[in-house]
């Protein structure tokens, strides 16, 4: 369960702000990250943040900086700086500008926080209970759970629907990536404004920068009229990019442009247009292993990632299975059978029992063809092969072959009354072999 605080994380390190963002939501805290002062204005500017983690050596604008802006504009904010080897000047103005607690780098997981819990304690606890704690939906928008995952997964969607963060989803095929990025943008406060999804793996690699920010007559071949892309049709609302992973090197770059300066600018055009768009990006590849392989721009990753949602699979949140089941029985059973179709426990048993590799879209699919095969109610007979394969060979009676040809040899032995020749002949083998196999 995430602990109601977020934290905002400013650091041009990225690998400190990764390992900040680990510690940190290894204690259940909610992180947005930013990699200049810049863009933590930017996330202030409609998030709500319970404490700012700061460095202070950065290009531009320093952390100095950006605690004394915080101090005036946001005084009951508490402010954490973390710096390398401060000097007593450096020391001396970060006392001075209004800062909380002070660590300093390297820091271990204690120490984090232990400095998090007394900044946290520093201010006065009003607005406490604001968040429910216990009880959450079940139900949001269109998607159903009750697993502590899931509602961790819906947490997130709760803080970050009202603000503009840049939102990073990861998950498995079919884990439900695009149902969490409408439900943030459909329960947010630009829910009237347009939601735009793109599938970048979808749209061929030279069309893809035009179609994403638009283009001028005269561009290309064929550019008959200046255009619009999706970004500027997705003005004031959300941009989702779906499969991110498989947007070009170049895309890439242009993407990044886009996150840092906040404006697009149109292929064959020099004059950049400022955009208000919430991009929430998904992926079903793991950027970590393809920025590795040079195959994603890590700095486009770490702007993606202002806020990630890990989506789990199905085979670890089986507790959402029998109300995921309900949701497709009575979605589909009035939709083909036109009536209520319900499902035996000895099923619902079975389905829990299965891997769903293709995760929640496998179990949707399943249930359909259930329905489609029985009459009234789904038993084990109307659900394919690969999920009743358990139910057949339940796990304890899987053996090696050579036991099994071990407790065979056995039988037969028996049956023959120990008559070794008949039983070599029954095995179709000679005596010579069956002597080995029995030693
Ligand atoms: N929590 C949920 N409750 C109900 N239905 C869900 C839930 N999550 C996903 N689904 C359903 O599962 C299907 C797959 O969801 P979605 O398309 O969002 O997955 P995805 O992660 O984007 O998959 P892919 O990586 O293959 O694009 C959809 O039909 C969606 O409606
Ligand atoms: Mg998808």
């Amino acid at each position: 369960m995430l602990k109601k605080e977020n934290i905002l994380l400013v650091d041009d390190d990225i690998q400190i702000l990764e390992l900040l963002h680990r510690h940190l939501s290894g204690m259940h805290y909610h992180t947005y990250s930013a990699v200049s002062v810049k863009e933590a204005l930017y996330i202030l500017k409609d998030t709500e943040i319970d404490l700012l983690i700061t460095d202070i050596n950065m290009p531009e604008i320093n952390g100095i900086q950006l605690i004394k802006y915080t101090a005036e504009h946001f005084p009951d904010m508490p402010k954490l700086v973390v710096t390398g080897f401060p000097s007593i000047d450096d020391a001396m103005s970060v006392i001075k500008s209004g800062a909380t607690e002070y660590l300093t780098k390297p820091f271990t997981k204690a120490e984090l926080e232990d400095a998090v819990e007394k900044a946290l304690k520093s201010v006065s606890p009003k607005k406490k209970s604001s968040k429910s704690g216990q009880q959450h939906p079940t139900a949001y928008g269109e998607m159903i759970g009750a697993s502590e995952a899931f509602e961790d997964v819906v947490e997130i969607i709760e803080r970050v629907k009202d603000n503009h963060a840049t939102v990073l989803i990861q998950g498995e095929s079919g884990t439900g990536k695009e149902l969490v990025a409408r439900a943030i943008h459909y329960s947010g406060t630009f829910s009237r404004a347009p939601f735009i999804a793109v599938n970048c793996g979808a749209i061929p690699e030279n069309l893809l920068e035009a179609e994403l920010f638009g283009y001028t007559k005269g561009a290309f071949t064929g550019a008959n009229e200046t255009r619009n892309g999706f970004f500027q049709a997705a003005n004031n609302g959300t941009i989702f990019l779906d499969e991110i992973g498989n947007a070009s090197l170049a895309v890439q770059g242009k993407l990044l442009r886009v996150l840092q300066e906040k404006e697009v600018m149109k292929v064959g055009s020099q004059k950049p247009e400022k955009l208000n768009v919430r991009i929430i990006a998904a992926t079903n590849s793991n950027l970590e292993e393809m920025i590795e392989g040079k195959h994603f721009r890590e700095d486009l990753y770490y702007r993606l990632t202002v806020v990630s949602i890990k989506v789990p699979p199905l085979r670890e949140r089986i507790s959402d299975i029998p109300l995921l089941v309900n949701k497709f029985l009575q979605k589909y059973g009035v939709e083909y059978r036109d009536r209520l179709v319900s499902i035996t426990p000895e099923a619902l048993e079975v389905l829990q029992r299965y891997s769903w590799p293709g995760n929640i879209r496998e179990l949707e699919n399943i249930i359909q063809r259930a329905i489609i095969m029985c009459d009234g109610q789904v038993s084990v007979k109307h659900l394919p092969e690969q999920v009743k394969f358990k139910i057949d060979f339940p796990e304890e009676s899987l053996k090696p072959l050579k036991q099994v040809e071990k407790e065979y040899i056995q039988k037969v032995l028996a049956s023959t009354g120990n008559n070794k020749s008949k039983a070599a002949s029954i095995l179709g083998i000679d005596r010579k072999t069956l002597r080995e196999k029995l030693k």
